[in-house]
């Protein structure tokens, strides 16, 4: 019985230290963490540091940055996507480096018109060098709820999250010759902004400005930097992925799950634009 109780307590007070880091310090205060950059007062702070909000009108889009440089962690942040009718619209999310040579890592969320589908876009620049996206729908309405979006990023390889289920996995294939992201610190970026020569249904589809201003919701950032090795176990996802080379049989299940599913495009598969040959870190990415 004792025992059952101290369980109980300890079960207890893991959840309450959860739930107060999660809730004062850890899990980020917009006016700590990040600087509003662009857009005036179409990006905004509120609910003491909780939440933040772009937006975009016919003048401008928004945007902001982190205020610190990360080298390998993991990033997460909660968002809720422009509803309605939101085609014509791009709200990016992403780290990157400065420079020619820079590295990127990118979500970006491009609208569509009310009751069609979001596609999430996502690349990797490294050395300045990108055109590597995949594509993707969601197996949920973006602009509803709040959906976590992740970015492990590691000496091995870079993953993307959504809800916690690995989407794409980028594995550094410096083997054989490709460069890797893993010198320069980057910060995280996200904006707002109207792309209707492109985003959606490849530019058909324009911006309605009689439904301005759009708006996209932020919070609960929150990032682990990893100091040195790179094997933080206080992580939501899953343990073994972080600590191997490799992701473990869970993980590569729900990836497979999302390409065979979800997956609408994927450059490595691009036989057309690559008739010359395919990228070399096309060959790993077929097999998972
Ligand atoms: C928008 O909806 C159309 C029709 O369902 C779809 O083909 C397209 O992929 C959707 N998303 C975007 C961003 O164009």
């Amino acid at each position: 019985m004792a025992a059952f109780f101290e369980g109980f307590s300890v079960l207890f007070l893991g959840i309450t230290l959860v739930m107060s880091s999660c809730m004062v310090a850890n899990c980020g205060n917009f006016y700590q963490d990040f600087d509003l950059t662009w857009g005036g007062n179409r990006a905004k702070i509120f609910n003491g540091g909780q939440l933040l909000s772009l937006s975009l009108d016919k003048t401008s889009g928004s945007g902001f940055q982190s205020r610190k440089e990360y080298l390998f962690g993991r990033i997460d942040v909660q968002l809720k996507l422009v509803a309605g009718n939101s085609a014509g619209t791009v709200t990016a999310y992403y780290l990157s480096s400065q420079g020619p040579t820079h590295d990127e890592i990118d979500f970006e969320f491009l609208g569509n018109v009310s009751g069609e589908p979001y596609i999430l876009h996502t690349n990797v620049f490294t050395q300045g060098k990108g055109g590597r996206e995949q594509q993707f729908y969601l197996w949920f309405d973006p602009t509803r709820n709040f959906h976590t979006y992740s970015i492990i990023w590691k000496p091995q390889y870079i993953v993307f999250l959504v809800d916690n289920t690995p989407i794409r996995l980028f594995k550094n294939a410096e083997s054989v010759g490709v460069p890797y992201p893993k010198k320069q610190p980057m910060r995280i970026y996200s904006s707002l902004w109207n792309a209707d020569d492109w985003a959606t249904r490849g530019g058909l589809v324009k911006t309605d400005w009689s439904k301005a201003p759009f708006t996209a919701y932020y919070r609960n950032f929150n990032a682990k930097t990893c100091s040195g090795s790179c094997t933080s176990s206080s992580t939501k996802f899953s343990n073994g992925a972080l600590q191997s080379q490799e992701l473990d049989a869970y993980s590569r299940r729900r990836l497979r799950w999302v390409r065979k599913n979800f997956m609408i495009y994927n450059y490595c598969n691009d036989y057309k634009r690559f008739a010359q040959g395919f990228p070399p870190e096309c060959r790993q990415s077929r097999f998972l």
